[in-house]
């Protein structure tokens, strides 16, 4: 059987930088920034997206490409068994990440349909905070969501590589970047904006700490797909020709401007309305719409907001269910068709008890926190990282050399940062990660 391939480069960048950009950079990173300090949170993220960031993700990318296979079996082709286990740390990740991920892109579902017949109380934000708490802790309406979330997905998987993920996000992500500068515009250029604006871009150093480097690294990690195979999996269906580190830095410098103009939409709105930054993750559902609510056109601006945050999640949430579909039909022999069913309905079946740990189910509690918070908490500070730390040293001490001439292109191509990749992988990396894991543990 043929193995599926990205039918353009231009494809696998928009498939690869919809992955990157989703949730994490539009919900998450503005009120990361906002809690940790705004610029100088800003500034560290980016150093480390632009180095540990960059180089991982080229390997990711390189090392599913040199094994055309899901990371499973990337892992054990290119290193033998006792490496698979990084690929299996990667696919029970996709399923944590996905079943709690689904359950909040239901709520941009509901968030568009309520702003859509208008019964948001835009013009009582007393009343917000509420109604958002009345839908994440109810039984039915967020499940439905979630359902509706996860079915949209797998139906993009379901109808292949190049013909369902390549030819939605070739639509998808040029109209998410073309809808996420509008709302910037609007949101620049509202009255009492510089504020938030000098907050963001302004870095004040003296917030630099441990936590906050830490909270930057996670993110990064996060918001680029990284250290769960997101990036394997997509590099696997990539042609022998395609030069990936120049598709390595385009996916980068994407996910980071999204996350410079996320938070260039969120931070200048909620200043000039005299709203708190810090506010948390209620700040997108919450403190948006009340933003909304006071600004001149601003039913319209809320459904387009609502829909990019649906684009975004949904070009994420369709990479996450890749990993596994892939897994099960080429390590088992399973049909994709059938693969996808059985795993999207696993995953929206694990996303119930996270959606119900909201409201009743609250008070099921492991190690203090609700179900939902506890797969997020796992995903976070365990699984990810020990994910990088191995990827990084499998690719800088197991598979260098093989990975330069995938980099290269059999010596094709230039790399002249081949020796900056090496350290990074080698040390600076597997280091970082491992202090980050360590401090948290400890703290
Ligand atoms: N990068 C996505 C985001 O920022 C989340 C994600 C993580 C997607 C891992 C795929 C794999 O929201």
């Amino acid at each position: 059987m043929k193995r599926e391939q990205w039918a353009s480069r231009f494809g696998f960048i928009m498939a690869a930088a919809g992955s990157a950009v989703g949730l994490g950079n539009i919900w998450k990173f503005p009120y990361l920034a906002g809690t940790q300090g705004g610029g100088a949170f800003l500034a560290v993220y980016l150093i480390i997206m632009a180095t540990i960031g960059v180089a991982l993700i080229m390997a990711e990318i390189g090392l599913g490409r040199a094994a055309k296979r899901n990371p499973v079996g990337a892992f054990s082709i290119l290193g033998g068994k006792k490496w698979m286990v990084t690929g299996i740390i990667g696919v029970t990740t996709s399923f944590m990440i996905l079943a709690f991920y689904s359950v909040v892109g239901g709520w941009t579902v509901a968030y568009i349909v309520k702003s859509i017949f208008g019964t948001l109380h835009v013009n009582e934000p007393d009343l917000l905070p509420g109604q958002f708490n009345d839908l994440v802790t109810s039984v039915g309406e967020p499940i439905f969501y979630h359902g509706v979330f996860m079915a949209m997905t797998a139906g993009i998987v379901l109808a292949g590589v190049a013909d369902g993920i390549e030819r939605s996000v070739k639509v998808l992500m040029p109209l998410l970047f073309a809808l996420l500068l509008i709302l910037v515009v609007r949101s620049v250029t509202l009255d009492g904006a510089w504020e938030g604006i000098t907050f963001f871009l302004m870095p004040d150093w003296s917030q630099v700490n441990g936590p906050m480097i830490s909270a930057a690294l996670g993110q990064a990690f996060f918001s680029l797909s990284l250290g769960m195979g997101a990036m394997i999996t997509y590099g696997s269906y990539l042609d022998k020709g395609a030069n990936i580190p120049n598709a390595s830095y385009w996916v980068v410098f994407l996910a980071a401007m999204v996350a410079v103009l996320g938070g260039l939409l969120v931070l200048p709105a909620v200043f000039a309305f005299g709203m708190d930054p810090a506010a948390g993750p209620g700040l997108t559902f919450i403190t948006l719409p009340a933003v909304f609510g006071e600004m001149f056109g601003g039913y319209i601006f809320q459904i387009i907001f609502f829909v990019m945050l649906l684009i975004a999640a949904l070009t994420s949430s369709i990479s996450l269910l890749a990993i596994p579909v892939a897994y099960f039909a080429e390590e088992f022999g399973i049909r994709r068709s059938v693969s996808t069913t059985l795993v999207g309905l696993v995953i929206f079946a694990m996303g119930v008890p996270c959606s119900l740990a909201m409201g009743v189910w609250g008070d099921i509690k492991f190690f203090d926190m609700n179900i939902f918070d506890v797969t997020a908490y796992a995903v976070d500070n365990y699984t990810l990282p020990i994910g990088g730390i191995l990827t990084s040293l499998f690719a800088g001490w197991v598979i260098l050399e093989r990975l330069g001439s995938e980099l290269t292109n059999e010596g094709k191509l230039r790399f002249s940062a081949m020796p900056a990749f090496t350290w990074l992988m080698r040390i600076v990396a597997p280091a970082a990660v491992l202090w980050v894991m360590v401090s948290n543990l400890l703290g």
